[in-house]
């Protein structure tokens, strides 16, 4: 059976990858650590928080106590971190809680799987950890920077990030490397494209699109709108990260992606169309400074070794998507008016373990 501690489980790709694991996996135990800060939501996993298998705690994974005692409790023997500050515009307005939480808090988690995994924690010499224990880091494409018109982000190419976020989660990545460089731990780390789907908080594009399409309002698209990411349906994320968590080889990076590069306008206009609204709600806004101009992920790596592909393309990933937020109104319409927010406050107010 695998035991698993699933960091940031609350949010976006993190609530999908529970939902997937328990779905896919008879055998296993997740415990799922998240802060609930504005983007943790505990009603992306409302149709699974009874089942046995899984177990939610609240809190911080900065904070070593909270952490050691999981690790007590439980004796996981795989970690996925997922929990982050994740939006590049917050990270501008705001970069501090970006490197107390991306780069402290996985120092925090790394640092007690390798005092409970290690054979011998107090010999610094021994690189001898338990049999089958892993470390997953979930990282991004953005920490290798931004790319002109040709070209893709393969697994060697240097982390050049442009934005505090970016600069976050590349710091963590080098830390998590180290882990494995110095003391021999056995850690993965991941780095995907741009994802969407089901459960993303409407600070980002395509959430934001829709519910502002879905409500008449503005759609505030960033200079030219010729800005390209290469997106990939978050369900197929989740199956890579299952993929490398089982075949991955030890110390090594993934890139994950699906080769489908689009223009932000591009996806704004599909956006339009597909809820019967007018390009007039189109709003040429300030651009984000320091706007990376295009990603692209090279996927050989992970599709040659691993077997992995996606299984969505990017039609049949939109319909779903688009689909969903029309029937799942009601969760977007709490999260836009704060009203979760309030509810946890009263309900996790100490931190307890659940
Ligand atoms: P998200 O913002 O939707 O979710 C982040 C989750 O982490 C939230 O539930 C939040 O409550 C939790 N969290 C934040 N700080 C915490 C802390 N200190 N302790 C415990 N929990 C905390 O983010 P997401 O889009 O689901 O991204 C998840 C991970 O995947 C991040 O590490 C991100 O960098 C990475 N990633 C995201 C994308 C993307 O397109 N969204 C692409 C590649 C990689
Ligand atoms: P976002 O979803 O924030 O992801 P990231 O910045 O991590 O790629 O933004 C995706 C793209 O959409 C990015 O080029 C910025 C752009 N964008 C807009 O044009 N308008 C918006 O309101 C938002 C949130 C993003």
């Amino acid at each position: 059976m695998k035991n698993i501690l699933v960091t940031g489980g609350a949010g976006f790709i993190g609530s999908n990858f529970v939902r997937y694991l328990l779905k896919n996996y008879e055998d296993i135990r997740i415990v799922n650590l998240d802060l609930l800060t504005y983007a943790g939501n505990l009603d992306n996993l409302s149709d699974v928080s009874n089942d046995s298998r899984y177990s939610f705690c609240r809190g911080d994974i900065h904070d070593r106590a909270l952490v050691e005692q999981l690790f007590d409790r439980y004796g996981f023997d795989t970690v996925v971190n997922f929990a982050a500050e994740s939006h590049v515009d917050r990270s501008i307005a705001n970069p501090d809680i970006f490197l107390t939480t991306n780069v402290m808090g996985t120092l925090t988690l790394l640092d007690v799987a390798k005092r409970h995994w290690k054979l011998d924690p107090d010999d610094k010499y021994s690189r001898e950890f338990k049999e089958g224990v892993k470390y997953l880091q979930v990282s991004t494409d953005e920490v290798y920077g931004a790319l002109g018109e040709t070209g893709m982000f393969t697994e060697t190419t240097p982390l050049a990030p442009n934005s505090p976020y970016s600069a976050s989660k590349a710091s963590a990545d080098l830390v998590v490397r180290s882990y494995d460089k110095t003391y021999g731990m056995p850690v993965n780390i991941t780095r995907c494209s741009n994802n969407y789907g089901p459960y993303q908080f409407p600070e980002k594009l395509i959430p934001l699109m829709i519910n502002n399409c879905l409500n008449g309002k503005p759609l505030p698209v960033y200079g030219d709108g010729m800005q390209i990411r290469d997106w990939l349906y978050v369900e197929d994320h989740c199956a890579a990260i299952a993929a490398v968590l089982e075949k991955g080889r030890l110390g090594e990076v993934y890139n994950i992606g699906g080769n489908n590069e689009r223009a932000n306008i591009e996806i704004v206009k599909l956006i339009i169309h597909d809820t019967g609204r007018s390009e007039e709600l189109i709003e040429h806004v300030r651009d984000r400074p320091g706007h990376d101009r295009r990603y692209a992920i090279d996927n050989t790596k992970i599709t040659s070794e691993l077997g992995w592909s996606p299984k969505y393309t990017f039609q049949t990933g939109m319909a779903s998507t688009v689909e969903w937020y029309l029937h799942h109104r009601d969760w977007m319409d709490k999260i836009v008016s704060g009203e979760y927010m309030k509810y946890y406050e009263k309900m996790y107010a100490n931190n307890a373990l659940s």
